[in-house]
């Protein structure tokens, strides 16, 4: 295994595969990666490995997939952060592996996909993500979509991460060993890449917020999806660099940029 920092620093969204299927030990090692995954925020996330053709599964995106992984939540408080957080935490780890994997919300031809994942009232299933082994060269459609999104981009360390208030910039060398995984949360993928985390840093407490930019949705707010998967990279790295610590909720008496909402904190024990 190459380790979490690698995965996260290799991965990209893959939508062109090899025409192959996955090997039955892969096969095997998806299935008990989404068998093993625990969300931390107590919403329990259910995972299918599911047969494209067996279902007729579908996306106007993908090239050549022959299975998908998909998701469902309970609608509850935390649904969407507790999925996209164990959602990215298999992505990582089929990184790891080699396979490839992009999470979709929209472009899916969506109805199949409930039916195959029983999609029943109270439940909602914001994502699905192909999985296979990925071509050497990206279909063209891919690549325009990549350029159009600027998916090989993120916007800099000092603009999205704060010091004590919104009004105050961090500086890498000033989160001392919060550096490596806010770095890492930095390169999480969003939907349209738009990356609406933002963290202050207070001591040893880091609080995250969502600066909303997408309408809430029949899925419900897909932004919060966005802050499951970085708040993964961040926990993922910490916990990689033996960094001991939690997540909480409370009320930081920090004054909030408008569209912003305050999502949780983390706290590190010395
Ligand atoms: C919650 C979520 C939903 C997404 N939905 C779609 C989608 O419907 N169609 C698509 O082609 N890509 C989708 N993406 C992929 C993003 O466009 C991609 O992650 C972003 O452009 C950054 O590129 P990267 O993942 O290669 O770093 C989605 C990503 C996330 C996290």
């Amino acid at each position: 295994m190459a380790g979490i920092v690698s995965a996260i620093q290799d991965r990209r969204s893959v939508r062109t595969f090899k025409d192959q299927p996955l090997t039955p030990e892969d096969r095997a090692y998806v299935q008990n990666v989404i068998g093993d995954i625990q969300a931390p925020f107590g919403v329990p996330v259910e995972f299918r490995l599911l047969d494209v053709a067996t279902y007729g599964l579908k996306s106007p995106v993908v090239v050549n997939a022959h299975e998908y992984v998909a998701a469902k939540v309970k609608r509850v408080q935390g649904a969407e952060l507790s999925l996209g957080f164990a959602f990215e935490t298999f992505c990582l780890r089929a990184a790891e592996r080699g396979i490839g994997t992009v999470m979709l919300a929209a472009s899916l031809a969506r109805k199949a996909f409930e039916e195959a994942m029983e999609v029943g009232a109270g439940e909602v299933m914001p994502v699905a993500s192909p999985v296979g082994y990925p071509a050497a060269k990206m279909s063209l459609r891919e690549g325009m979509m990549r350029k159009a999104l600027k998916s090989d981009e993120r916007m800099p360390f000092s603009q999205i991460f704060f010091k004590d208030s919104f009004g105050t910039p961090l500086s890498p060398s000033d989160a001392s060993d919060l550096e490596e995984p806010l770095q890492m949360l930095r390169l999480a993928p969003s939907a349209t890449n738009k990356q609406p985390w933002r963290a202050v840093v207070d001591g040893d407490t880091v609080h995250f917020y969502e600066e909303r930019s997408i309408k809430e949705s029949a899925l419900g707010d897909i932004q919060k999806v966005d802050m499951g998967i970085a708040l993964s990279h961040f926990w993922l790295t910490a916990q990689e660099q033996g960094l001991k610590d939690r997540f909480l909720t409370c009320s930081p008496s920090i004054a909030v940029p408008q569209n912003t909402e305050y999502i949780t904190s983390f706290e590190v024990a010395r």
